[in-house]
């Protein structure tokens, strides 16, 4: 149980607020380029502030204010030029750092005044890597973009996968923390929705969590194991500040404001060994449908199971009304973890996990598990002995409403057909 004002120190993000000044200071993805395969502006808001990003005919990108300096028209409806973005309502042009480069009536009749200089905009930097748009909205110096290994694998088809959460934060990310949810919510729920009763998923008998520099990981005992099997193996990853890692994917839990959260994953499969090497073109992006028809909440995939945990705790869950027992000790950990940060943030110090050394941002290894042999790649007959990578072909488990051109290019890669069998081969002669 936690007092209101920790709860608000968890859950608000505007800026000016500890925890929003706290995640301006880590670069986190807010896009995905493909977005940008058909538009070149996009309104954003993060962490309580309205933003415009953009992709310039050079095609470099920009954050920045939603309005105007001139007289505060939304500058999401201006048009891109070679450099920067145009005001649709008197042309002013602004670029990526937020100068105003074009006053267009007032260059015209008055070429040697100073008004540009007083007029640059809020602007905000923003890199693209391996399918995402990243953005830094802290003070400078920045730190380094962390290129984490999953980045740099090569031979996969790689999608990125976003969808619109109505509610807090904080309460998806605690999410990444919880090993006893996998049982009930993923494994036994599913089991029921099927029609079955059971039998039930093995049962967690202990857990544990350490941590790490870029977070905690968690590991497991189930009923399935004994504690010296390799059931204690490295597990999954509560990455800092606002993600989640799992071997083959990322999820990210960006704050749009504090009642709502843009959910940004990031998904890797692996191309069959004995399909030779693989070179995706650009990353595909979709977004993720949320809601049956008649409104209900989707059930079907694993992590729209994870989105009715989260839009069901309320919109920003009320934490003095729960009450915690063992399966959460990694929560309350994390949440420890976040107030002595917010602390020490706070006194001058430097923040958890971020990478100063360019270097070092090169090739940012993160804990996998049994994965790493896997990367290596195996003909596609091995593929159907893996529960996850036989499931892996058959449908994408994560999150339902896949669409059907990205199912096409996915099995493409694969060598399977839509039922993720292997395509026919031509007859040997
Ligand atoms: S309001 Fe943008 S140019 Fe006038
Ligand atoms: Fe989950």
């Amino acid at each position: 149980m936690l007092s209101e004002a920790k709860n608000k120190l968890l859950t608000q993000v505007g800026p000016g607020t500890p925890m929003g000044d706290y995640l301006r200071r880590y670069w986190f993805p807010i896009a995905a380029t493909a977005e940008f395969d058909d538009k070149n502006v996009k309104p954003i808001r993060l962490l309580g502030e309205d933003l415009t990003l953009y992709k310039d005919l050079s095609g470099t990108y920009g954050l920045v204010d939603r309005h105007c300096p001139h007289r505060r028209a939304d500058l999401s409806y201006g048009y891109v030029e070679k450099t920067g973005l145009r005001c649709n309502y008197h042309g002013w042009l602004m670029n990526e750092t937020g100068a105003c480069i074009e006053q267009p009536f007032e260059d015209t009749v008055n070429p040697n005044n100073r008004l540009k200089e007083r007029c640059s905009t809020k602007a905000y930097p923003v890199r693209a890597l391996r399918g995402l748009l990243w953005a830094y909205m802290g003070p400078q110096p920045a730190p380094e973009l962390p290129v984490y290994e999953a980045f740099t694998w090569e031979n996969g088809f790689v999608e990125v996968v976003t969808a619109d959460i109505p509610c807090n934060w904080f309460q998806c990310q605690e999410n990444s923390i919880d090993p006893v949810h996998f049982e009930w919510m993923h494994d036994n729920w599913s089991i029921r929705q099927k029609g079955q009763t059971g039998p039930y998923s093995p049962t967690h008998l202990k857990v544990a969590f350490d941590e790490f520099e870029h977070g905690f990981t968690y590991r497991r005992v189930r009923s399935d194991s004994d504690e010296t099997s390799a059931m204690w193996t490295v597990g999954r990853v509560f990455l800092w500040p606002l993600g989640f890692y799992l071997g083959e994917h990322f999820e990210w839990r960006v704050p749009v404001d504090d009642e709502n959260t843009l959910s940004i994953g990031w998904f890797y499969a692996r191309v069959p060994s004995d399909r030779g090497s693989y070179v995706q073109g650009d990353v595909p992006h979709w977004k993720a449908p949320i809601r049956q028809e008649d409104g209900r909440w989707i059930s079907s995939h694993v992590i729209n199971q994870d989105i009715i945990a989260w839009v069901g705790q309320g919109t920003i869950a009320d934490r003095t009304k729960e009450n915690l027992g063992a399966s959460d000790r990694g929560i309350a950990m994390i949440r420890n973890r976040f107030f002595d940060e917010l602390e020490k943030v706070a006194a001058g110090a430097e923040p958890k996990g971020l990478v100063r050394d360019a270097e070092a941002a090169k090739l940012v290894e993160l804990p996998i598990a049994e994965r790493r042999a896997f990367l290596a790649g195996k003909p596609l007959i091995d593929y159907y002995d893996h529960p996850y990578y036989k499931k892996r072909l058959q449908d994408f488990p994560w999150h339902a409403g896949q669409p059907p051109h990205i199912r096409a290019a996915f099995c493409e890669a694969m060598g399977v057909d839509f039922n993720g069998q292997p395509l026919a081969r031509e007859p040997a002669e």
